[in-house]
């Protein structure tokens, strides 16, 4: 190899560049304000971290429609399966409904229209898919067990906490549309906040009062079915929490002007919000007691569920010290543990390589 080139690995693939190329297309990346181009360069690779989550993220490919559905149908149509329980899986598909169509369009609309670096975009792509996987297997789940869609449409629509949770995040994200000015300190806050909110917040905090009910009934061999599509979309969702984590951690490594006392604080006030927005909906809405939970357990998960997401972007916990009061809610998320869980045929889309779950770190 001559003086003037350079090696570059990825994954068991090696390329040869240009040296001097190569470090120019390295200095051009960055997370905002790089060099805008169209012309897709992910070579030289400056965000590794992304790259590897694209795979990972592809390997756990699953399809809803690989999911038996006929004990689910058996049950929802069935005399042992009280109505409380028919009514947390039509406020599950509801909420989620209207929540996987946010997260998407806020991936598309702002954040993968903000950043320049190529494979922050390729990442953000795959997310994006993701959130329509998730969408899609709530039709699947209507069509399956014959629910009108009308009716999970009327909890998202008439329920004032499950719209206070939703107007929280879709005000962020208007405010922020694709032509900001992201040399502006402020904007730069903004698109801050607003990653932390969706990646930390929502899908990181608020998804987790239904997910758990959702797991509960699982636990009670209710809603096979159903409960492993859960499952799958958990696992999606805590790669999604490391790709926004990343990316807010990222950013602010290479803008530290973003990173005030002030901001910091606006932050945890902003996760305060939140787990308060989250609080209230469990009261309201969720009949935990139906799961044979209790409500103070239940809002301590969130407690230790949020608190994890602020110390993980290095910020001041809320509380501190939570315990989590449902280590089998983390380990029923925890696909790795289950050895024949992958047996059937959602394991053709997964290589023997990437058999990794989700992040232990993110249950
Ligand atoms: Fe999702
Ligand atoms: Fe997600």
């Amino acid at each position: 190899m001559s003086e003037n080139t350079t090696t570059y690995t990825v994954g068991n693939r090696t390329f040869v560049l240009d040296k001097e190329k190569a470090d120019a297309a390295i200095a051009a990346k960055a997370v905002i304000n790089g060099r805008d181009t169209m012309f897709f360069n992910i070579l030289p690779l400056k965000y590794q971290w992304a790259y590897d989550l694209y795979k990972t993220m592809k390997n756990n490919h699953w399809e809803p429609e690989d999911i038996q559905m006929q004990t689910d149908i058996q049950q929802w149509q069935g005399n042992d399966i009280s109505d409380v329980e028919r009514w947390i899986i039509k406020m599950g598909i509801g909420y989620f409904s209207a929540a996987e169509g946010i997260v998407g369009d806020n991936i598309l609309h702002v954040v993968r229209e903000l950043v320049t670096a190529p494979e922050l975009k390729l990442v953000l792509g795959r997310h994006a898919h993701e959130e329509n996987i998730h969408a899609d297997s709530l039709v699947y789940m209507i069509s399956s067990l014959g629910i009108n869609p009308h009716e999970c449409e009327a909890m998202f629509e008439d329920i004032p906490t499950i719209k206070a949770k939703n107007n929280f995040v879709v005000s962020n994200s208007r405010a922020l549309r694709r032509d900001v000015d992201l040399t502006v300190l402020e904007n730069k806050q903004a698109l801050a906040k607003n990653i932390f909110m969706f990646g930390q917040v929502m899908e990181g905090t608020q998804f987790y009062g239904l997910f758990g009910m959702i797991l509960s009934l699982y636990r009670q061999n209710k809603f096979p079915g159903i409960g492993q599509m859960f499952r799958y979309t958990l696992r999606d969702e805590s790669n999604h929490i490391e790709v926004f984590r990343n990316l807010l951690n990222t950013l602010i490594t290479e803008n530290p002007d973003i990173w005030t006392k002030e901001f910091q604080q606006d932050l945890r006030d902003t996760m305060a919000e939140g787990v308060r927005l989250e609080k209230e909906f469990i009261r309201d809405c969720l009949p935990v007691s139906a799961v044979g939970l209790s409500c103070e357990e239940f809002e301590q998960y969130i407690d230790y569920i949020s608190d994890r997401r602020l110390v993980n972007c290095r910020l001041e916990p809320l509380i501190g010290g939570v315990e989590n009061p449902f280590p089998w809610l983390s380990e029923s998320m925890d696909l790795k543990k289950e050895q024949n869980f992958f047996e059937g045929k959602v394991t053709e889309y997964q290589k023997a390589s990437a058999l990794a779950g989700a992040d232990d770190d993110e249950l």
